[in-house]
């Protein structure tokens, strides 16, 4: 028997992340996680007050990596914070960075034990990174690491990201 666990089962999501009913969803925060624009200021507007209070607390993240908290107002028991890292050609670590979040944020899901995770695509608004390589490495870096998360759902906010993650999904 391998000790590695089933890949999860994939599905994309059109819309806001902060309506979804899963276990965790993911924050493409910035490194203080103290909270910002794009669908990190949706994740706090929905979780109220409670997630930056808590979220001072943790002393930020460095890119790469990923923090967890609670959902508070959210339908999502848990909230994890991840930084990517912000677009500058591509020959400055991006894609190990944005596949670290992806590993990241599937470690901190295994760590409190929740089964169903949905992303943003990180790094791909404010950040700059372009959606087709990043779509890419979500899809592949959640294909490859090993977890006990069982489904995952890509949110997908616009239709340039929805049709990437279809091209993704079928390579
Ligand atoms: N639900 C799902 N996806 C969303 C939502 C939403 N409600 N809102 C935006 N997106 P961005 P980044 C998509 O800019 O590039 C923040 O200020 C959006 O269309 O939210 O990682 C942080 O504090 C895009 O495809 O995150 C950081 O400072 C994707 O989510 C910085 O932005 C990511 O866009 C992080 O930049």
């Amino acid at each position: 028997m391998s000790g590695d666990p089933p890949s999860p089962r994939l599905e994309l999501a059109v819309g806001d992340i902060t309506s979804e009913q899963v276990d965790a969803i993911v924050n493409a925060a910035n490194e203080t996680l103290l909270g910002g624009g794009g669908v990190d200021g949706a994740i706090h507007r929905a979780a109220g007050p409670d997630l930056l209070a808590h979220c001072r607390t943790l002393g930020g993240c460095p890119t790469g990596q990923a923090k967890v908290t609670p959902g508070f107002g959210l339908a999502a028991r848990w909230v994890i914070h991840t930084v990517g890292p912000i677009w500058h050609g591509g020959d400055q670590g991006e894609p190990e960075l944005l596949a670290s979040c992806y590993q990241q944020s599937l470690a901190r899901a295994d760590e409190v034990g929740a089964r169903s995770v949905a992303f943003p695509a990180i790094s791909t608004g404010v950040y700059g990174y372009p959606m087709a390589p990043a779509t890419q490495i979500a899809v592949n870096t959640v294909r490859s690491t090993p977890t006990h998360v069982d489904l995952v759902r890509f949110a997908c906010f616009n239709d340039e990201a929805l049709s990437a993650y279809r091209t993704a999904l079928a390579d």
